[in-house]
């Protein structure tokens, strides 16, 4: 790994000293900015996300507008689905919608198992680049969905109000799922091993929807796969983060699983978490993204109730529990971040 200039990020992640909190945002570039939008106007979102000049601009955006400790390179869990050959479009104001979706064993036949290096060499590049121009200023973090994340939307098709789909699958063919599973987490290994391969100083997965699922299923179907998927990665030092939602019943198991890193969601009280299982990962988070609606007054208060909640020491980089939304100004952002920025060096 190259010098970096600023390593609060990693070295949080790997619970060493740091004089202050590092901070980043998930979701931190995108509609939020107004810059991400001017080159959004010249360019749809698939165009954004194979083009690698346009790709490491707006990466960089809130390394240069709000300040941020990472970088998460732009792109899409659903990059995955695609090279296994399902093709999406990404909807206007609805989300993805891909062309076709899983239902039974013939499907399962349908996807092809690619060389990915070929056919995502579009994120690799963009990787190269990025890391390039941010000539060490930051991290820059790579990412992949989970298995059971990525399935879904190959099942739905795209958003979901029940689920129906993906969890009459589970129940009624879960060797199918099972089968699927297996496939999709050797993707998701190659993958982030590749985009270790080409720079990246971290990687994220995002199991989004692990939620869906009883604890016992969650455990079957969702966090297995993960664990399978970090026993995968070719790495030599870079750490791995889990981003879990709704999953209380499993955290001191998804601890064990190898995953150094957890980011948990807003309905955790930090502390507590940390009491059950500090000791075994750091752990990222875990603001309400919704905290940002409020005056900046709320919004320093409620930052400062995470960092007295997570306590003195380290191990902790603050985030929210889910991503930003389009409609946040980027001046209560900064705002946030600068709060952490200041209020943390206290606590360490
Ligand atoms: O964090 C970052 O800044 C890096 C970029 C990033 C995007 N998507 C860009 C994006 C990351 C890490 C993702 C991950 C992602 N994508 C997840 C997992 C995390 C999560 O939020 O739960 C999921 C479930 C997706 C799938 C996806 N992509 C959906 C459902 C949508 C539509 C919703 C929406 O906000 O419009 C997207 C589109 C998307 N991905 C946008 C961005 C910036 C908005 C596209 C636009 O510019 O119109």
């Amino acid at each position: 790994m190259e010098k970096l200039k600023n390593d609060l990020f990693i070295r949080a992640c790997k619970k060493e000293k740091t004089e202050r909190t590092p901070v980043w945002i998930m979701r931190q570039a995108g509609r939020y900015l107004p810059e991400y939008r001017k080159v959004r106007e010249k360019a749809d979102f698939k165009t954004m996300v194979k083009t690698p000049e346009l790709a490491t601009e707006v990466t960089i955006q809130p390394v240069d507008i709000i300040g941020v400790d990472a970088a998460i390179i732009f792109s899409d869990i659903l990059v995955i689905p695609e090279a296994l050959g399902m093709n999406y479009e990404m909807v206007e104001t609805k989300g993805p919608r891909f062309d076709w979706t899983i239902t039974d064993e013939n499907d399962f036949a349908r996807l092809s198992k690619t060389d990915l290096s070929d056919k995502l060499s579009y994120v690799f590049e963009a990787l190269r680049l990025t890391k390039k121009e941010l000539n060490g200023r930051v991290p820059l973090i790579g990412f992949s969905g989970s298995p059971w994340t990525l399935l879904t939307y190959m099942v739905e098709g795209g958003g979901s109000k029940n689920f129906a789909k993906i969890k009459s699958l589970v129940y009624n063919n879960p060797q199918l799922a099972h089968k699927l599973l297996s496939l999709i987490a050797a993707a998701v290994a190659e993958y982030l091993s590749l985009k270790i391969a080409n720079g990246v100083d971290a990687v994220q997965i995002f199991d989004t929807w692990g939620g869906l699922l009883s604890p016992e299923l969650y455990r079957e179907f969702s966090m297995k796969y993960i664990s399978d998927v970090v026993k995968n990665i070719k790495r030599t030092e870079q750490p791995v983060i889990a981003y879990a939602k709704g999953n209380h019943h499993s955290l001191d198991k998804l601890a064990n699983s190898g995953v150094d890193v957890i980011s948990i969601d807003w309905t955790h009280d930090i502390g507590s978490v940390r009491k059950q299982i500090g000791n075994t990962v750091a752990l990222q988070g875990n603001m309400d993204p919704t905290v940002l609606y409020a005056n900046t007054d709320v919004i320093k208060q409620e930052t400062i109730k995470i960092l007295n909640s997570y306590g003195k020491g380290n191990g902790h980089i603050f985030n929210l529990g889910h991503g930003i939304m389009p409609d946040i100004s980027p001046y209560n952002t900064r705002v946030f971040v600068d709060t952490v920025k200041t209020e943390s060096e206290k606590f360490h």
